[in-house]
């Protein structure tokens, strides 16, 4: 499908939780966050039946993002119920990567192609620090079983404050090169100032070249990370709420009030 910029748009971003299990300071207030009730949240029959009906749309690539993804129960089924989908090309997902020792095999065989992983640093202090108390040694044993499972590529998304010469992400692209891992650093955003900019190594943050719709776990259908604008999908219909959002998607981004990294994925 091609949007009033004649841009193609054949990719989904779809938030599957609100919660995660870490609190990266640039992400999640430290407390009294305001989170969806369960009952809000997409169920796997909706998600599936959404990818159903975007695919004929022209949708071929989906991305399952958060909060943090593995943390919604029993995701590996829900992977398997997308891979079903006639017409799924592509799917991948983005990961804080705490949980995916455990997961990356399931995962692998239920249909998922790829994953991202997000690091922003390699000093387990400093990791502690901006995650507010997570354990980095989870995330590399994490990025180890998701490449002995055969997901790839493996990419690791490191936020950066200003430039990619800084010291903890020079260290990540040395980490990564070691490892044999793809690198992508996204400069640190700010939705509610309107502040993003282009991801090196990515294709984010590229308004001109956007292909992209979003879908919130509660089931807005979002035609920009940088906007206000949302179609429920519940209210009106699925095919309806697509059309709308491709309709309605900006030329660029400006600020987005509604919505923060936590509920919308990154
Ligand atoms: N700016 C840039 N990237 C962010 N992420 C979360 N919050 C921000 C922010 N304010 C990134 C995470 C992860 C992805 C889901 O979004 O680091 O890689
Ligand atoms: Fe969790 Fe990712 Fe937000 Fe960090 S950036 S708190 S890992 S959702």
């Amino acid at each position: 499908m091609l949007d009033r910029f004649n841009r193609k748009i054949n990719y989904l971003r779809i938030s599957v939780t609100d919660r995660c299990n870490l609190r990266c300071h640039y992400c999640m207030p430290a407390e009294g966050l305001c989170m969806l009730k369960h009952e809000d949240i997409l169920t796997f029959e909706e998600i599936q039946q959404i990818v159903a009906v975007s695919v004929p749309l022209g949708i071929d690539k989906i991305r399952l993002t958060g909060g943090e993804p593995l943390v919604r129960k029993d995701i590996v089924a829900l992977v398997g119920m997308i891979a079903e989908v006639p017409g799924v090309k592509d799917i991948a997902m983005t990961t804080n990567g705490i949980l995916l020792e455990k997961f990356a095999n399931p995962l692998y065989e239920a249909g998922l192609h790829r994953v991202n992983i997000s690091l922003d640093t390699v000093n387990p202090d400093k990791f502690r620090e901006v995650t507010r108390g997570g354990d980095i040694q989870k995330v590399f044993r994490g990025i180890e079983a998701a490449k002995k499972a055969g997901l790839s590529p493996v990419k690791i998304n490191c936020v950066i404050q200003s430039t990619a010469d800084e010291s903890d992400a020079m260290a990540v692209k040395h980490y990564c090169r070691q490892h044999d891992l793809e690198a992508r650093f996204i400069k640190q955003m700010d939705l509610q100032a309107g502040e993003f900019g282009i991801v090196d190594g990515g294709t984010g943050g590229d308004c001109r070249n956007c292909n992209r719709l979003r879908l919130t776990s509660d089931g807005k259908m979002k035609p920009c990370l940088f906007s206000d604008l949302e179609f429920d999908v519940r209210e009106l219909g699925i095919q309806k709420a697509i059309e709308l959002a491709l309709g309605h998607k900006p030329e660029k981004g400006s600020i987005n009030l509604k919505n923060c990294f936590h509920n919308i994925g990154g």
